[in-house]
């Protein structure tokens, strides 16, 4: 059966990131909603995606930018309401696109109301169960139950207050303290989400994205532990009993007459054994490969993640996938442009100059290596124009809780999640309608002026235009997408495959100009080629037969 095939899209799809709050202002507020997206499908399908992933869009106070969620059934009236949800999903399949809604199991809210009523309950109480409550340690219990750190810095526990206004219990939160982790032993939170996915699903959802879906469960016995020296099975990432959560899932996402996609965010980066457990053929569809985005820009680096990813997929079946830039990273034409060009989680290296007209030049040429290799592929909004990331948001508008958690220490990924410059010559560059009431919810960067979809449009040489190009190719060439790649000999610090009998991807990393492979014509070019030369930090494609 062909990858293409409706029931196996996710196989091939280059599927689009909205991050709603950045992406289109439809009533003026300076932040994007759902009015804003539903006014900008035509730009998405333009572009040639084949599905989009929207951010959290969920009833939420906002503490960790909605992967806080209070209701997972109820849209924030930030961003609009479930009828116009139901209302976006019908017009981006009219489109053709699909939607994949965003998925957050490990936490909620504390304004959810299964927290509010646990924290009126009082200790002992059945709600306390949904959560991990626990008594502190030290004489009067002020101190944490245990020495387990916020992912976001800080520690894991936060005290409440007992109905009487005393000082009472503490509760786990991996994240911001206004994200409660949720007990996944407890059969009323595997019933509940297994009720949510079901109504998305309903609603015409055609897959999730699932947040920190490694996290879930967590051992009982909550002891302390050396991060640096974790235990195995660790306390609280990658348990095998998280498993059986996804194999159910798997079972309701299955039961669809379409059936719909399970995309794991699976971040493991030590362990890609354990990664791939994921994806066994009656859990996870996909999983984002982090280890592709956080290459430098070496040879080596690539052709070592692409052939482990690829080797890694292949015994369960399931396609790789591919990204570079998200919601939570540094934009990588920044990254791309500076001295050194790695990314982890654990290593945001912040603020360190970077050449962003080199970071272009090897921006475009990695969306022609991210495009061509098999499986599905992943463009987060604003990398078609691209944007840069803002480092210079004043410190008293960012907004991040990794930046205040970290009291500063770590500026936190707002600079990625600045509104998208529509048009215009100064801000908010169309992201808000004329008349807006609110600036954008982040500065925008004079800048970008440059960089707005007006100035872009039809502008040969745009970044946007190669996007375009690129995207419609990919949909048209029959090899690529899901399916095989055959390495080709290519001088040093060349990456060069092919992808069938007849096509071939060139990118050129060394320091000098290469002559590119026999070929009987250029299907496209990250820059201009000349007598066969392809530049330093450039990509071409090529038909070979
Ligand atoms: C999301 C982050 C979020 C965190 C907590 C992640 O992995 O991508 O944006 O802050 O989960 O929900």
């Amino acid at each position: 059966m062909s990858s293409r095939a409706p029931d196996r899209w996710w196989r091939s799809a280059a599927i689009y990131q909205i991050y709603p709050r950045s992406f289109a202002d439809g009533n003026g507020d300076g932040v994007g909603d759902l009015a804003g997206i539903r006014a900008h499908l035509g730009f998405l399908a333009d572009l040639g995606v084949d599905a989009v992933w929207v951010n959290p869009w969920y009833a939420s106070p906002m503490a960790d930018a909605g992967y806080d969620v209070a209701d997972y059934r109820a849209i924030d009236p930030l961003f609009g309401t479930l009828p116009e949800a139901e209302l976006l999903i019908r017009d981006a399949h009219d489109l053709g696109i699909r939607i994949i809604v965003d998925i957050v199991p490990n936490h909620c809210s504390d304004a959810h109301v299964w927290f509010k009523e646990a924290l009126q309950a009082g200790p002992g109480a059945a709600v306390r169960e949904l959560f991990w409550f626990r008594p502190g340690r030290g004489e009067r219990g002020e101190l944490p139950p245990n020495n387990w750190r916020s992912i976001f810095g800080g520690p894991a526990w936060t005290r409440t207050k007992n109905p009487d206004g005393l000082p009472g219990e503490w509760y786990l939160h991996l994240f911001a303290p206004g994200q409660p982790d949720l007990n996944w032993e407890n059969p009323k939170v595997r019933e509940d989400f297994e009720d949510v996915l079901r109504f998305w699903f309903d609603r015409g959802a055609d897959g999730v994205r699932i947040d920190s879906a490694a996290l879930l469960v967590k051992d009982p016995a909550l002891a302390d532990f050396d991060p640096a020296d974790p235990p195995h099975p660790h306390p609280f990432a990658d348990r095998d009993e998280v498993h059986e959560v996804y194999r159910s899932w798997r079972r309701i996402a299955d039961s669809y007459p379409e059936p719909r996609a399970l995309i794991g965010e699976v971040w493991l980066p030590e362990a890609p054994e354990s990664f791939v457990r994921y994806l066994r053929s009656d859990e996870l569809h996909t999983a984002f490969n982090f280890d592709f985005l956080g290459c430098p820009w070496t040879t080596p680096a690539f052709r070592k993640a692409i052939d482990d990813g690829i080797a890694l997929h292949a015994p369960v079946g399931a396609p790789a996938t591919w990204v570079l830039s998200n919601h939570d990273v540094i934009r990588h034409v920044t990254r791309y442009g500076r001295a050194d060009t790695r990314f982890s989680l654990g290593y945001r290296q912040l603020g360190a100059p970077s050449d962003l007209a080199l970071g272009t030049r090897r921006a475009r040429a990695a969306v022609l290596l991210l495009l061509a290799l098999p499986g599905s592929a992943y463009i987060y909004q604003g990398e078609e124009l691209g944007l840069f990331e803002v480092e210079d948001i004043p410190r008293e508008l960012r907004q991040d809780p990794m930046f205040h958690q970290t009291g500063g220490e770590n500026l936190g990924r707002d600079g990625c999640r600045v509104p998208m410059p529509w048009s215009g010559e100064a801000p908010p560059f169309g992201f808000s309608p004329a008349g807006a009431t609110a600036p954008p919810w982040l500065p925008q960067p004079a800048a970008w002026t440059a960089y707005t979809v007006a100035r872009q449009q039809g502008e040969p040489g745009s970044m946007l235009e190669l996007y375009r190009s690129a995207l419609r190719l990919r949909r048209r060439e029959p090899d690529l997408g899901d399916g095989p790649l055959r390495w080709l000999t290519a001088a040093a610090d060349v990456l060069s495959f092919a992808r069938g009998d007849a096509f071939a991807c060139v990118v050129n990393l060394s320091r000098t100009e290469v002559a590119l492979p026999p070929h009987r014509k250029i299907i496209l070019a990250s820059a201009p080629v000349t007598n066969g030369m392809l530049a330093t930090d450039a990509a071409a494609w090529l038909r070979t037969a």
